[in-house]
């Protein structure tokens, strides 16, 4: 096929646009240039997105304005609204918006062809296309009604436990065999005119399967699920590219793949989880049978604000860890209004980050630099655990799993293995949450016991203020 001037910018465009997403990405994985990489990556999708309606022709401008304005409007009012700890919700919208689109684009395609097909023209779709169409609708579809549930979880508009039955496992294998003898039956007819509704029973098993494969699946595991959906989901979008024959969709649909992918393995291994455990194992209903069988810790001791600010006021080096916890309370400014008044006083305040803290990947980085908190005196968990020993107060906001000393030395727990922060190697560990509930994993944490430990209970945001001021007066 010879190049016209058209297809010669509309392929420049899409050029563009892949780079400025892969230097998005690029740019994405250090917290000082994330910012600028959203904004670039954003660019690219506006530059694709508008040299693909102008330069296809596919729909009138006012269509065009119409759906840039609506979506510019969710997009803004999502934005401004949507709290950081409902942000896992909000990516599942998004991508299970992502997974429908493709497995509509594919349906599309695919009544396209067949509108066109006749005996006597012979091929409507080479088993090339066939192959490309029915994949991109299937797993597009199960990306799509896999993140609908996902989002029903964890907005707890259902349960958000893992929903499990006799013979789970041979009903979803039952009916994936199906959607595959469909999908097989459509490539190999080619797409001779047949009625069309094995392409419908497809696509229904696959809306199916999406919805069964994610309900076994407990609101702890659901990031990872989330992620491993956007892989899908890049995947239905690559496919519909090879499909339709679209650069940019090939592009943009390996980049989500991959880094969708590349995300849920970092995510398992952070938690010490095989994927197959988080996909198959049940994760919360298994933990809350052990949650609270010890009766909970009992042998704690409370500190008062006082106390914990004296310690503080007097520390060579804090080492505050973050967790879910100072991202309900919204305390990240308050922690950096500390951290300012102890380093008056020739304190080091250094960040702990574990990998799993929050409920997102980079859920602490993304709050601390909101806080302004400088992004070298954020330390990765590998970097910071060996000076816990030599740290005189580790601070924990709000974090429970991810200093859960259960971990290393307890084999029945549920997060046996799982690397935490070694805030119980500290001279001291000051614990700030509202009462002795249990975090994500729905498990004791014997850090709480232990003698080098103090509970401060009450919203982290509230202890902190109260902590500025007791450091001040000190
Ligand atoms: P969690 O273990 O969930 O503990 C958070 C703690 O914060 C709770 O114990 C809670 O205790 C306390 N808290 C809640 N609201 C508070 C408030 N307003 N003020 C003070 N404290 C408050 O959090 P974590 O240590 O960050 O661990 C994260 C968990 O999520 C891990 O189990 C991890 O595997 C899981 N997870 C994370 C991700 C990602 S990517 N981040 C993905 C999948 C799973 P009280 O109720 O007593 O206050």
């Amino acid at each position: 096929m010879t190049a016209t001037a058209g297809s010669v910018w509309l392929d420049a465009a899409y050029l563009v646009t892949g780079i400025l997403f892969i230097l998005g990405l690029r740019f994405l994985s250090s917290p000082a240039t994330a910012r600028f990489g959203n904004r670039i990556a954003a660019v690219g999708m506006l530059i694709g997105l508008l040299s693909t309606l102008i330069g296809t022709g596919i729909v009138s401008w006012w269509i065009v304005i119409v759906g840039v304005v609506i979506g510019t409007l969710v997009g803004l009012v999502a934005a401004l609204r949507v709290k950081m700890t409902a942000m896992p919700q909000m990516v599942a919208l998004f991508n299970g918006a992502g997974g429908g689109a493709a497995a509509l684009v594919s349906t599309a395609e695919f009544l396209f062809r067949m509108q066109g097909a006749s005996f006597a023209h012979g091929i409507a779709l080479p088993y090339d296309q066939g192959l490309t169409i029915v994949l991109s609708a299937i797993i597009g579809s199960i990306s799509f009604a896999g993140s609908i549930i996902a989002f029903l979880k964890l907005q707890e508009v259902m349960t958000g436990r893992p929903i499990t039955y006799v013979g789970q496992q041979i009903v979803n294998g039952l009916i994936a065999l199906a959607t595959v003898a469909f999908a097989a039956f459509i490539v190999t007819l080619h797409g001779t005119p047949e009625p069309l509704w094995p392409f419908f029973a497809m696509l229904g098993g696959a809306l199916v399967l999406g919805v069964l494969f994610v309900l076994p699946i407990g609101g702890a595991d659901m990031p990872v699920i989330i992620s491993l959906l956007n892989s899908f989901t890049g995947l239905a979008v690559a496919l519909t590219g090879l499909a339709l024959a679209n650069n940019v969709l090939i592009i943009s649909g390996a980049l989500v793949g991959a880094s969708g992918t590349l995300l849920t393995i970092l995510m398992s291994r952070a938690m010490n989880r095989s994927l197959f455990n988080v996909l198959f194992g049940a994760f919360g209903a298994v933990s809350s049978a052990g949650a609270t069988a010890a009766g909970g810790p009992q042998n704690i001791r409370t500190a008062t604000v006082d106390d914990v600010a004296t310690m503080l006021a007097y520390a060579n080096q804090v080492i505050v860890v973050p967790g879910y916890g100072m991202a309900v309370a919204q305390a990240q400014h308050s922690v950096k209004k500390l951290a300012d008044e102890l380093e008056k006083r020739g304190v080091t305040v250094k960040y702990a980050i574990h990998p799993v803290a929050g409920r997102m990947p980079g859920h602490m980085n993304v709050l601390l630099a909101e806080a302004n908190v400088p992004y070298p005196a954020l330390y990765d968990m590998d970097d910071i655990n060996p000076e816990f020993p030599q740290t005189d107060v580790a601070l924990v906001i709000g974090a429970n799993d991810v200093t859960n000393p259960a971990a290393r030395n307890v084999a029945s727990s549920p997060i046996y293995g799982m690397p935490i922060l070694d805030v119980d190697k500290a001279g001291n560990v000051v614990v700030l949450k509202r009462s002795m509930r249990s975090g994500f994993a729905g498990i004791d944490n014997p850090l709480y016991e232990m003698p080098n430990t103090m509970m401060l209970f009450g919203d982290a945001k509230a202890s902190v203020d109260d902590l500025v001021g007791a450091v001040k007066a000190a």
